[in-house]
């Protein structure tokens, strides 16, 4: 696996992929991180390399989209393990730039997906969603015409990616893949690490919660104000679980719907401990 640390490097390297085989085979792959890998992000990983010809993926904590006082310092790396795993999965091309070659001394330009940015954890996270759209875009740039695997777990994110693609033109066709879940059904996510023992327990609500929404939509509630009361319901019997949104929304644009039909999205966040975590589905046909 070759590590490419410059975005120019990253444009020639990707120019030759797409020139040589991977261009005959549906071209290249890209699953964009921020490392501390799981099953999760190699789920994405492994559906790239059946769909295409190369696969490429990026590490970088992006500092753009956290907040002042959020875990930026504290994020898990583990560069090194990540490394083997990816390498392990095939990936022929890993970027790795350091804050500075993304963010050269007066970088001055962001990407802002007004309105859907703004919403669900754009809400809670003020700025956040420019953050991610903006390295995503350079992301992007340093790969060139691609597919890009991103993770349903994050459905605010695609629903801001796939705008700031069909508005800025981007030659890459997004793919959402399924939420990869712990055995007991937590979604997985970086951000685990953090739970202690009896905040990883407490954690298993945000599934409760889903879970009986998802059963009272199959049992014909439709209505978004009910299935909200029965979600915040089952949220409200765990102490230690604060509740950042649960939320029925349309899944492109975000906004909240009085009626669920297929595809809309249900999403929840809550706050374990000090520990941030989300989980959503969308309602099936
Ligand atoms: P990160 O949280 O590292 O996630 C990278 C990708 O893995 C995202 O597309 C995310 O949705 C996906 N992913 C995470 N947990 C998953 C799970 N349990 N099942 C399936 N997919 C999962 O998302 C980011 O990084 C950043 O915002 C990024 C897009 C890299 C921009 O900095």
């Amino acid at each position: 696996m070759q590590i490419v640390k410059s975005v120019g490097e990253m444009q020639s390297v990707c120019r030759v992929l797409r020139a040589s085989g991977a261009g005959l085979h549906s071209g290249i792959g890209f699953v964009a991180t921020m490392g501390a890998l799981h099953e999760g992000h190699l789920s994405l990983v492994r559906r790239a390399r059946v769909e295409c010809g190369a696969v490429v993926a990026s590490i970088f904590v992006n500092p753009l989209q956290f907040a002042p006082g959020e875990d930026l310092a504290t994020y898990p790396r583990t560069f090194a393990e990540d490394c083997a795993r990816l390498e392990a999965e095939g990936v022929e091309v890993l970027f790795a730039p350091e804050v500075r070659e993304m963010y050269p001394e007066g970088a001055a330009t962001t990407v802002t997906v007004a309105g859907v940015g703004d919403r669900l954890d754009g809400a809670s996270r003020p700025g956040h969603f420019t953050g991610v759209a903006t390295v995503v875009a350079k992301l992007f740039h340093a790969v060139g015409p691609c597919r890009a695997y991103f993770g349903q777990k994050d459905a605010a994110q695609i629903a801001v990616l796939r705008r700031m693609v069909r508005d800025l033109n981007f030659e890459v066709e997004l793919v959402a893949c399924a939420i990869v879940r712990d055995a007991d059904g937590l979604a997985l996510s970086s951000r685990n690490q953090y739970l202690n023992a009896a905040e990883r327990g407490q954690a298993l609500v945000l599934r409760r919660a889903l879970l009986e929404m998802e059963r009272q939509i199959a049992g014909g509630v439709r209505e978004s104000a009910s299935l909200i009361e029965a979600g915040m319901a089952v949220l409200r019997g765990e102490a230690g679980v604060r509740v950042d949104y649960l939320a029925v929304v349309d899944a492109d644009s975000l906004l909240p719907v009085d009626v669920v039909s297929t595809g809309t999205l249900v999403a929840v966040a809550a706050y374990v401990g000090k520990t941030r975590l989300i989980d959503n589905f969308l309602v099936a046909g």
